[in-house]
């Protein structure tokens, strides 16, 4: 099956957040993210501006803001694929590191003591912290960061 085709037949849906649904595809083992309202041009302005961030992103930002590609549909509506992450959501021990933590979020130094809070890795936190002072990412709330490989990713790149 090819990803288009997986993309059509996602169906329940894993998260959401204001702009998107977020799926599951087990045979590719990715995360899809799609508009709720794939008329909305606000929010395919958005979806554009992470398929530029991954065209230029290098290998260690890839790390720390784990897009894996991304496809367009016939009616132009881009498809983000992303590495399936563990979230900071209410129920878990790094949601409790991430409101602990002191100081503002473009700095190495809050992401380091969230991670030493949490237990997790410090080592990609400076490309984190860099990756989102560059871009001008302004949303970085809870629910727009999640874990992987044991480091604090960003899985959303939203307003900038
Ligand atoms: N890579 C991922 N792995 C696991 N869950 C994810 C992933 N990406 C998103 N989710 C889940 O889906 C939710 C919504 O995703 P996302 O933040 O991309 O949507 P959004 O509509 O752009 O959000 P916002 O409301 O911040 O604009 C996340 O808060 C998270 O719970
Ligand atoms: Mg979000």
């Amino acid at each position: 099956m090819s990803i288009i085709n997986s993309i059509a037949k996602c169906k329940k849906r894993i998260g959401h957040g204001a702009s998107r649904n977020v799926f599951y595809s087990r045979r590719y083992n990715v995360v899809i993210k799609r508009m709720r309202d794939p008329k909305c041009a606000f929010d395919n302005d958005q979806m554009q501006s992470e398929c530029e961030l991954f065209d230029s992103m290098t290998e260690a930002e890839k790390e720390i803001f784990p897009i894996t590609g991304y496809v367009e549909l016939k009616n132009g509506e881009k498809v983000v694929m992303m590495k399936k992450c563990e979230v900071v959501d209410d129920l878990n021990e790094y949601r409790r590191a991430f409101f602990a933590a002191d100081g503002y979020r473009t700095q190495v130094k809050f992401w380091d003591e969230a991670a030493r809070i949490a237990g997790l890795d410090t080592k990609t936190n400076k490309c984190l912290a860099d990756f989102i002072k560059k871009n001008g990412i302004t949303d970085v709330h809870h629910q727009n960061v999640g874990v992987l490989n044991n480091h604090f990713v960003l899985i959303d790149a939203g307003c900038r």
